[in-house]
């Protein structure tokens, strides 16, 4: 968990919201229990570009389940700007998902549009079924009702970057997650600018779904 007001060290503008390790014990967790809804099933992730690239990388070597990995691309934010745009989506890259399982993965839910559209999508090609992970689930922001099968983390309304999460193509590289300015912090938390952390503040870890469920075909 990060402390601490300052920016981090060498990218000035940003603040740590949750570290490497806070991340990699949840991806731990999270590949954990996709194992034991998915195992012996024929499984393909399919992450979300650009922003999942980080996290599909974590995820799928957390597994012991044989899955097959594919992208496809969806965008709605563009250049220097934190307020989403119209939608586009490609699933071009995408591969064959007929009688496949499909977890459709992604590294934020914010207003839902993304993701609800995109399941529509996938189902039409023939999954068997079609899951949802999302790293983190912004709250106060969704817009289309959707609850993702899987998340790793709930933050509160401010733009996050890093993990593969990107403002304007900058920042995916950070090992960890951070807001991008900490003034929009302090304002999300009524002027409290100082020892944001997981804790207390918005950010908590969600309990995974608490029994490995049985995988059936979509009707
Ligand atoms: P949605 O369709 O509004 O749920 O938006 C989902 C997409 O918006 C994600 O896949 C991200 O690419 C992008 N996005 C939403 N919030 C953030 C953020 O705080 N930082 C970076 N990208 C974001
Ligand atoms: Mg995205």
């Amino acid at each position: 968990m990060a402390q601490g007001a300052a920016g981090c060290a060498g990218v000035p503008g940003v603040k740590v919201l949750l570290t490497e390790s806070d991340i990699h014990n949840r991806v731990q967790e999270l590949g954990r229990r996709i194992d034991a809804d998915y195992h012996g099933q024929p499984l393909t992730i399919v992450g979300v570009l650009t922003g999942s690239l980080v996290f599909l990388a974590d995820l799928t070597r957390q597994l012991s389940t044989a899955h097959r990995i594919g992208v496809l691309q969806a965008s709605s934010y563009r250049g220097a700007t934190t307020v989403a745009g119209s939608l586009e989506v490609s699933l071009d890259l995408a591969p064959d998902l007929q009688g496949r399982h499909v977890l459709l993965l992604d590294d934020i839910l914010d207003t839902g549009q993304t993701i609800a559209t995109l399941v529509e999508q996938v189902r039409c090609r023939g999954a068997l079924s079609v899951r949802t992970v999302v790293l983190l689930r912004k709250l106060g922001r969704q817009t289309v009702p959707f609850e993702p099968d899987y998340f790793g983390f709930e933050i509160p309304d401010v733009f996050v970057v890093g993990y593969g999460l990107d403002y304007n193509d900058e920042f995916r590289h950070l090992p960890y997650l951070a807001a991008l300015d900490g003034h929009e912090i302090a304002e999300a938390f009524g002027g409290q600018g100082s020892g944001f952390g997981v804790q207390g503040s918005g950010f908590r870890s969600q309990p995974l779904n608490p029994e490995p469920r049985t995988l059936t075909p979509d009707p």
